[in-house]
């Protein structure tokens, strides 16, 4: 059955972190193709990953543009798009990359924007879990794809502000008609026990904690070293912590 898994926050809360410790939990699980969907423009999803960027969308998007003459004359936009899909596919050991990434002045974004979600539904069926990071905001959501989201992670950092700001966050949702199935809120970079007025006030806020994930200091070695998730040690703190997190979530 196919699960997708959205992953959002502010940023600098650990999306893109999280996003790759996932990933890496389901490549070493070998339990499905698994699709990783970098939806944010500013996209290093890659590098966490180690995967050289051939093509992003947006890239995509350009050669359109240049290409514009030739394709009013003959195919249709529409289908030149759908051949190009395979092309932006990039395909590493264990999983697939898909960069949503910009094109160049006004309005790309946009262009690779719709162009993405149109190849998400495309590709969805053909994998088993996919796992989207996102930009802090969640606009390039809205207008939704066909798909509903399964699970909607909202990563935030263990104060009170940043849970008022992943609350904002859920609540957005609701506006862009993001069709998320369940909201849940993960910790990210927590280094004490928590305080019990933090846990009240996540209360409060009507979230549901789905994980607690430490500050692991093989992520911070890992980023020194220029390192790539899976060259993470199979016992880091954050791999085990993820590894359960998917537990919960039956994967
Ligand atoms: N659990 C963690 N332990 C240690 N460092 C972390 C952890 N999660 C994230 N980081 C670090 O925090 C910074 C921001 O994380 P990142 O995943 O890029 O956030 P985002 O994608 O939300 O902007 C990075 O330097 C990352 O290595
Ligand atoms: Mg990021």
């Amino acid at each position: 059955m196919k699960t997708n898994i959205a992953v959002a926050g502010k940023g600098g809360t650990g999306k893109t972190t999280i996003c790759a410790l996932l990933i890496r939990n389901l490549v070493d699980k070998k339990d499905g193709a698994v699709l990783a969907l970098d939806a944010d423009p500013n996209s290093n999803l890659n590098e966490l990953l180690g995967v050289r960027i051939k093509s992003t969308i947006g890239q995509l998007v350009e050669d359109f543009k240049k290409k514009g003459a030739v394709i009013s004359s003959g195919m249709y936009k529409d289908q030149m798009v759908e051949i190009n899909i395979h092309q932006s596919v990039i395909e590493e050991n264990g999983f697939d990359l898909l960069i949503m990434g910009r094109g160049e002045g006004p309005g790309c974004y946009c262009a690779a924007n719709n162009l993405f979600k149109k190849y998400i539904d495309m590709l969805q069926d053909s994998y088993h879990y996919v796992v989207m990071d996102n930009e802090a905001g969640m606009e390039h959501l809205s207008r939704k794809t066909t798909h509903d989201i399964k699970y909607l992670l909202i990563i935030s950092d263990p104060t009170p502000r940043g849970v008022l700001t992943a609350a904002r966050l859920r609540d957005l949702t609701k506006e862009l008609n993001i069709n998320a199935q369940e909201v849940f809120l993960i910790l990210n970079r927590v280094d004490k026990e928590l305080d019990p007025r933090l846990l009240n006030y996540i209360n409060e806020q009507k979230f549901k904690i789905l994980s607690i994930i430490n500050t692991d200091k093989e992520i911070i070695n890992l980023e020194l070293d220029g390192k790539t998730i899976f060259d993470l040690p199979s016992d880091s703190i954050s791999l085990l912590q993820t590894k359960d997190l998917l537990k919960k979530l039956n994967i």
